[in-house]
């Protein structure tokens, strides 16, 4: 049976990753400055990683949601405990759309309205709602367009007023660091009188950090760098280095009853025994700081290439602007430099997603790349 063919694919075929390099058939060796879409936070098979795993399959896999799991509370705790959202619930599930998915349904459940203001340029997934939120008249079925939404600009302060006093708005949801359209950032200022929009005029605030969140922006969640508090905050790519796991915390006013929400796979015990390894790797190898330092150093080089024009980003959610598009620049990294990097809906952008525990070693090795490639 033929693969459905929805992703246009680089050739190229990894059987085997370690840190932040992956290795094909023939053994090349590859520099993954992409980690998958932002998902390997803590390198591949990160050896605590692979341990929890091993161990947790072997004793159990999976149970639904019908039992007690004290592995999702063990999680919900060291989530609390390393971002410092202390007055908030977990809700587990599988990826990034999902959540968003969960956290619409539960902002038109608290709210009884039903339209969402989005944002332009922004990405939430591909499901019913999430994709209709998402900027991509591409991607967006009929009957996903059924769905009640209002994209506005970044930064459109006064477009936001507006819209939610009409009184109908049920989620104002946004990326405090875009990722997929390619690492825009509104200001601080939009972001905080946004927050107190949204609580003026009996609106949820969802911030979607399924790509910034988990320490890659340099803090915890990408939103603590403003003074605001979403009322749900969604996550999943990172949360599990490649073990599909998705979550979204969520401010207790919201009161949850039975049947409100549900998944049979969410928050089973194998992705809880990945989530919670990654969050002690994250606390024991102190990786927050290390984005920063990291950042910091990549930021550094960056500005003494002439052909970069702009440095977007934050943390290790980085983009570099040239003034022509980058696709063959990508292609010539993989097939010449064996490097991965990211593109992004701005086709000028060449997005950097590292694991959280990329070292100077392997910046240098980009740079050394990228002025070879650009310089011929
Ligand atoms: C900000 C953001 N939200 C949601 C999603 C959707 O996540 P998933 O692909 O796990 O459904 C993505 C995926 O790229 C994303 O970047």
């Amino acid at each position: 049976m033929p693969l459905f063919n929805v992703y246009p694919l680089y050739d190229v075929t990894p059987i085997s990753g370690k840190g932040v390099y992956v290795y094909d058939e023939n053994n090349t060796e590859y520099l993954d400055l992409y980690g998958g879409h932002a998902v390997i936070s803590i390198g591949h098979g990160h050896p605590k990683y692979v341990e929890a795993i091993t161990s947790q399959v072997a004793k159990l896999g999976f149970y639904s949601n019908a039992i007690q799991n004290p592995l999702q509370v063990e999680l919900a705790d060291k989530i609390e405990a390393l971002s410092g959202c202390k007055d908030y619930e977990l809700f587990l599930c599988s990826s990034g759309a999902e959540a968003n998915e969960n956290a619409l349904k539960l902002a038109s459940f608290k709210t009884k309205k039903s339209r969402v203001l989005a944002f332009k340029n922004g990405f939430h997934g591909r499901t019913s709602a999430a994709v209709a939120v998402t900027d991509n008249k591409n991607i967006i079925a009929p009957i996903n367009a059924q769905q009640k939404v209002t994209i506005l600009d970044l930064n459109d302060i006064e477009g936001v007023k507006r819209e939610l006093e009409k009184g109908d708005v049920c989620a104002v949801i946004l990326e405090f660091i875009q990722g997929v359209g390619g690492l825009d950032q509104a200001t601080g200022a939009f972001f905080e009188q946004v927050d107190v929009l949204c609580k003026a005029n009996n609106t949820l605030f969802i911030a979607d950090e399924v790509q910034s969140g988990y320490a890659r922006s340099g803090k915890f969640f990408a939103f603590q760098h403003y003074n605001v508090t979403p009322d749900i905050i969604t996550i999943a790519k990172g949360m599990g280095n490649g073990f599909p796991i998705g979550g979204i915390l969520i401010h207790p006013d919201i009161e949850a009853k039975y049947g409100m929400l549900g998944t049979t796979f969410g928050g089973n015990h194998l992705a809880c025994a990945a989530g919670l390894s990654v969050l002690n790797v994250i606390e024991e190898e102190n990786l927050i700081d290390n984005v920063n330092e990291m950042s910091a150093y990549f930021v550094k080089i960056a500005k003494t290439i002439p052909q970069i024009k702009k440095i977007k980003g934050r943390g290790l959610m980085l983009g570099l602007e040239f003034d022509y598009e980058v696709a063959d620049l990508r292609k010539k990294l993989i097939y010449e430099y064996h490097i991965f990097t990211g593109g992004a809906a701005n086709k000028k952008l060449l997005r950097i997603l590292p694991p959280l525990n990329v070292k100077k070693e392997h910046i240098d090795q980009f740079f050394e790349a990228l002025v070879n490639a650009l310089s011929k």
